[in-house]
Order: structure tokens, then sequence, then C-alpha cells
């Protein structure tokens, strides 16, 4: 096939582990027969510094007519000024809601190798095997009215927590989608002690539920999901939440792999009407721009090889390329090659560039 695939490295470690990226997906494309062509387009702190804006018009364009998005990561100590008018997230935020993207993706693996990695124990970490569900274009990050009024010492700030039915029930339902190619459970995180959107929440999961008999659905209060991600992390299928909530969580789990330098993700839209293409998507590393690494060669690319399989399968519709490339990071971890960030005692430190070459090397390998 042929598709047109958006980059946007980024700040940071960003634009280093995307040309890793890149380069697993030319190696898929020359054993598997597609062309992929590559455009360039700049967001976040880069995009600041050239344009003024984190977020350029020619970027969105060059995203909309692309069938898939790969991202680095964005932002850094010299954009991160608290009263600065323009910020590198505006951008993230800006291709979120300006593609559509409201379903965010997050696995959580542990891989067999990998186990000793992690903070905690072996045998808690031991299985793992969960998919964080994050709503990504409501909830407070996108509610009105936001923003700062009034003068010292009075000064107010609001952000407001807002959710339609909508919203919450496309979420939902892709929840349970995603399940019943799993194990067959969603746990649906909120605060309905509390909140109201988090009552509407609830209440929608289960009457979306009523269309799933196959899937268990169990509500959990996020504050005690927090607690439980650390107990008995190996218990959770699917986990399906609001923004915020999602971004805290995931980030707590992403502990549970040893790294974050390990956990890809894929942001989606509504699907396309088009022959052979699937949904539009954003793929990234959960991490962020490790401006502390930046310039190093040292960075992790696994994170965002990974997020090209997701990009092969859910936006280009290609699951066995996708396989061929999970399949050859596992290989890779199995061989014993490490970046610095899940160096094990007996492991073979790779930099950035080798690590993307051990798993080029290997794709379509048997
Ligand atoms: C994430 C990040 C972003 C978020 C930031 C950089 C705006 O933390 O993707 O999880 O909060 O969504
Ligand atoms: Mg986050």
């Amino acid at each position: 096939m042929h598709a047109r695939i958006a980059l946007l490295g980024g700040d940071g470690i960003g634009p280093e582990v995307v040309a890793e990226g890149v380069k697993v997906l030319r190696q898929v494309a020359d054993r598997c027969g597609h062309t992929f062509e590559f455009t360039e387009a700049l967001i976040g702190g880069r995009a600041i510094d050239e344009t003024g804006n984190p977020l350029p018009d020619a970027t969105l364009a060059a995203c909309q007519a692309s069938d898939a998005v790969l991202l680095g990561a964005v932002g850094g100590p010299k954009w991160s000024d608290p009263h600065a008018a323009v910020r590198p997230e505006q951008g993230l935020l800006g291709i979120r809601a300006g593609l559509g993207l409201y379903a965010n993706l997050r696995p959580v693996k542990v891989y067999p190798a990998l186990a000793g990695a992690s903070t905690l124990k072996p045998e808690v970490v031991a299985g793992v095997d969960m998919l964080i569900l994050r709503e990504l274009t409501g909830g407070l990050y996108f509610g009105k009215p936001q923003g700062q009024s009034g003068s010292a010492p009075d000064r107010e700030a609001v952000d407001t927590l807002h959710y339609s039915e909508g919203e919450i029930s496309r979420l939902m339902r892709m929840a349970f989608d995603l399940a019943r190619g799993r194990r067959g459970k969603v746990t649906s995180v909120d605060k309905a002690n509390v909140l109201a959107s988090s009552r509407l929440w609830r209440t929608v999961a289960h009457e979306v539920a009523a269309d799933y008999p196959d899937v268990q659905l169990e509500d959990i209060l996020v504050d005690a999901c927090a607690m439980y991600l650390i107990r008995r992390p190996a218990d959770f299928d699917v986990i399906a939440t609001e923004n915020m909530f999602g971004d805290i969580l995931s980030d707590e789990a992403s502990m549970l792999a040893g790294s974050m330098g390990m956990l890809p993700s894929a942001s989606l839209g509504a699907g396309r009407e088009r022959a052979g293409a699937g949904r539009m998507g954003l793929y990234e590393p959960i991490h962020g721009s490790a401006p502390d690494i930046a310039g190093q060669g040292i960075a992790n690319p696994l994170a965002t090889i990974l997020s090209c399989a997701m990009l092969l399968r859910w936006s280009l519709d290609l699951p066995a390329e996708a396989d061929a490339v999970e399949a050859a990071v596992d290989a890779v971890l199995a061989d014993g090659y490490r970046c610095r960030d899940i160096m094990t005692p007996d492991g073979k430190l790779l930099d950035t560039r080798d690590m993307g070459s051990a798993v080029a090397e290997r794709i379509g390998k048997g």
C-alpha cells in the first residue's frame, strides 16, 4: 500500500526517537512491498522558536493530509515559564482537538525479560497486560471557562470539568469493543461519590454495557484505582477513564513496565470512510522530551517503535506488519539488548541508533 505519514519530532529527544521509528517503518515498507511517504512538520517549542506558534497552520494541514501522524515529544525548560502566553503543550492539545482524536490508547505490558527493571516485586508485575483508554478531548483540559482573573491578593483561577453524554458513550463503546478482542473486562474509573460529571460517566458506562453482555464491567473510584494498580495490577484488562484521571493513572501504570521508555500510545478519532485505510491517528511514546538527556543519543527508542506498530495496526490496517514490529522488539529484549533506562545486570547496552537498527534488522526474520 501507499501511505502518507506526518512526522512531528518536536523537542528534546523527540527527533532522535522518531528517527528510529522511521528506520523501522522503512524496513517494514521494504520487506512488505509498501511505500510510505514521510512529511516533516514543526510542533511545540521548536515551532514557537521558528514561527511563534506551537501548532502552525501548516502542521495541522500536513497532518490532515496524512494517513497517520508520528510524534516525538514537546516541551522543555526553555519554554516552561508559567507566565508565557504560548507554551509547547498547547501544540499537543491543539493537534488532539484539531484532528478530533478523542480516544487515547495506552497499553501497559510487562515484558518477562524486563520484570526485574520494575521497582515493584517481580511477582506483582508478572502477567501485567492492560490497556488504559483515556478520553482525550474533553474534561478539565478543554472545559470553559478556564483561566485566571483578579489581582493579588485576590487572584482566582477556574478550570471546568464538563462531559457530554456523547463524549462518554463513544469512548465507552471503544472500551467494550477493545475488551472483546482481549480478556473481556472493562474497568470504568470515576469519582462518582463526589463529581457530577463522574455520576454521568458511570450512568452512561452502564447503559453502553447493556449492548455488550459478553463483556464484564466494573466501576472503581479513581483513588482506589491508583492503589489497586500497585497492589494487583495483573487483574486489569481495559481501564476506561476521563482525560485527567487517565493522564495521572497512565504515568503511574507505566512504572509497572519498568520505564516510560517502553510505553507507546495511539490517539484515535472516528473511522475514515476510505477503502484500505483505517482510523486517523496520532502515535507517540508516552514519555516526554527528556531535556536532560537530549542530544546524547542514549534515549530508548522502543516506545516510539512500539507506537509505530500501533500506527501500522490502527491507521494503515496492516496487522501482520504490526505484529512483526512487536515480535522484533520482543526478540531484541530476549537477546539481552537494553538501553540505559531498562538496563539489567546481564544486559548489553545499546545507544538510540543501535537499538533502532537492532529492531529493524529483525523485521521479517522468522
Ligand atoms: C500526556 C502529557 C500531556 C497531557 C501534556 C504534555 C500536555 O502529560 O500526554 O500524558 O497532559 O496530556
Ligand atoms: Mg501525562
